[in-house]
């Protein structure tokens, strides 16, 4: 991991308008959680922050339609959200929220700072003003005819229709989305970021010095560039947020996206409140946003651009990690993923096409490694994915069940059966058991040098692998036939057995923490360290294991049957 020090890594903050569901879990938890905790295991310097994104249009609306207010909406879905990511081991150093008062300090000191500099341009439009409830309309909540293709029910944003981006004013006989009034246009004054002036930086340093990002990242960001960037309000109307720290802008609030991000600034300086700079400021920190691909263009150009804009120098030049504790870093890796699907379809908040964490824990209680095994072996690294429920059995029963706990129980149970649990010696290697081992200890490279390159998937092929490997192993060496006739060499084999068991321990920790707790303290250990991954020496002679017991149980086809329904309901 080369010239840095320590890793900062950040998972894009879920807003809090609705409990998590396995999209976000495999596109951006699950791939951070993997990353976070590998680098744990290799021994370096690391923090992942994370939090609830609670401001923002939708929040207000969904506060409107409940008759409640938008903090009361804010505070239910952050308890829900955070104890999923308990629940599922999402291993946060901090998991903080952007209604806290550190964050209203951090995300208003940013924006007083490019505002003294001089990096936005103010500028008074028309924007769509609902009568009745006295609000200016985002851009989302103005419906009507699209003017390009006649469609009825358009966005102010975008026609779903004939897919052309819109803007507000142009919709044929517009409605307020809220009351259903018909808006009117009114000047309002707002804070833009000149996100053309960062161009040509943004263009050097993403397209030339960061040729290695991710293609689907490349991709967006070279057509984002390529269009032309123009400038960006960061400033709303509305009475939920963070208040414009500037006078004369009462009743204005930072953009969402403005100060969305500046929360991963707001959660370090919260864990770590004497040293958060060194986190964000020193060049020898390593920083990678863990998002999905709807959030690219916010990770990869804008947030970049207030970061550039807020350290650079008053002359305008110089713009990244170029002095120590000057200049904020940017992210040195984007790694985004693409979507999720469910059994074929978009997964839908509005429509309840989804499967929500807090439901899943419900109907497959103590099943959470199953869910990251299946979300990861599927993930959608570099195209959207589908995940069937049918397919979610197949792993579970065919590569948890059959492989994994198949072969994780039999050298257990055989040990217990044939030693007492004792770990038996190791005599004269044959050919064969030499191969094995060989194979074995080619896995750590393997392993390291995809989750190293965010290519999760493969990694758990690789763990995967090993377990496969036993099974052969124990499907060729035989030793429930050979103990008759020679049970010195069972002893070898057995003893080969359970080293590969307890790499399984060290190895399926970054995906599946609770089954590697398991192995470990059915082997009776402390976890081995991550730098044995690949011996053979790994468990002494004589030492006594603990109690085999299933590491994992059938999923039947009753249980699938059942959420099939449910999503038809
Ligand atoms: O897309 C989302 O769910 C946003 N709430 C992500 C914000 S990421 C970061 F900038 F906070
Ligand atoms: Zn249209």
């Amino acid at each position: 991991m080369g010239k840095y020090k320590r890793h900062l890594i950040t998972a894009a903050l879920p807003y809090a308008n609705g409990p998590i569901h396995i999209g976000h879990l495999a596109g951006v938890y699950v791939p951070a959680d993997i990353y976070t905790r590998y680098l744990r295991l290799r021994g370096e310097e690391v923090i992942w922050v994370c939090g609830s994104d609670e401001h923002g249009v939708p929040i207000t609306i969904k506060a409107r339609n409940e008759g409640v207010t938008p903090q009361a909406v804010v505070d239910r879905y952050h308890e829900i959200i955070k104890r999923s990511f308990a629940e599922f081991g999402m291993s946060f150093d901090i998991y903080s929220r952007t209604t806290s008062p550190t964050h209203a300090q951090t995300a208003s000191e940013f924006f007083r700072t490019l505002y003294d500099k001089g990096e936005f341009i103010e500028n008074t439009s028309k924007q769509y003003f609902d009568p009745e409830a006295g609000i200016f309309l985002a851009d989302r909540y103005v419906t009507g005819t699209c003017p390009k293709c006649g469609a009825p029910g358009a966005y102010g944003d975008q026609c779903e229709k004939c897919g052309s981006s819109l803007a507000a004013t142009e919709l044929i006989d517009p409605k307020s989305a809220v009351t259903g009034a018909t808006p009117i246009l009114r000047d309002t004054l707002h804070w833009y970021l000149p996100l053309d002036k960062h161009e040509e930086f943004l263009r050097q340093w993403i397209l030339e010095d960061h040729k290695e990002w991710k293609t689907n990242v490349y991709g967006q960001c070279k057509s984002w560039l390529d269009a032309g960037l123009q400038p960006r309000a960061v400033s709303r109307d509305l009475d939920w947020g963070i208040s414009v720290p500037i006078e004369g802008a009462e009743g204005k609030v930072l953009y969402v996206w403005f100060d969305a991000p500046i929360g991963y600034i707001s959660a370090t300086r919260e864990l770590l409140p004497d040293d958060w700079e060194t986190w964000w400021k020193d060049p020898q920190t390593r920083m990678i946003h863990f998002i999905g691909k709807d959030n690219i263009v916010f990770h990869c150009i804008m947030f970049p651009a207030m970061l550039r804009a807020h350290g650079r120098n008053a002359d305008g030049e110089s713009g990244y990690a170029t002095t120590a504790l000057g200049d904020f870093i940017l992210p040195d890796n984007v790694p985004a993923n693409e979507f999720l699907n469910l059994e074929g379809d978009k997964i839908s908040t509005s429509r309840n096409h989804a499967v929500w964490l807090n439901e899943y824990l419900e109907d497959f209680p103590g099943k959470q490694d199953v869910l990251r095994y299946v979300l990861c072996a599927n993930a959608p690294e570099t195209k959207d994915n589908d995940f069937t429920w049918r397919d979610f059995q197949a792993r579970a029963n065919n590569e948890l069940v059959a492989v994994l706990g198949n072969f994780v129980n039999r050298s257990l149970v055989l040990t217990t059966k044939y030693y007492e649990g004792r770990v038996p010696a190791v005599g004269e290697l044959t050919d064969y058991d030499r191969e094995t081992l060989a194979e074995l200890a080619s896995l750590r490279t393997a392993v390291e040098d995809n989750i190293e390159n965010f290519r999760f998937r493969e990694a758990l092929k690789d763990v995967m692998g090993v377990a496969r490997l036993g099974n052969k192993y124990l499907a060729d060496t035989e030793p429930w036939k050979v103990v008759k006739t020679d049970p010195v060499r069972v002893e070898t084999i057995m003893n080969i057995a359970l080293q590969i068991t307890a790499n399984l321990a060290i190895a399926c920790e970054p995906f599946m923490p609770f089954t590697a707790d398991k192995i470990t303290r059915m082997l009776g250990i402390e976890r081995p360290k991550w730098d044995t991954l690949g011996h053979k020496d790994i468990l002494p002679a004589g030492h006594v294991i603990g109690t085999p017991e299933l590491l994992f149980e059938r999923i039947e086809d009753a249980d699938i049957e059942k959420q099939i329904e449910k999503l038809k309901k």
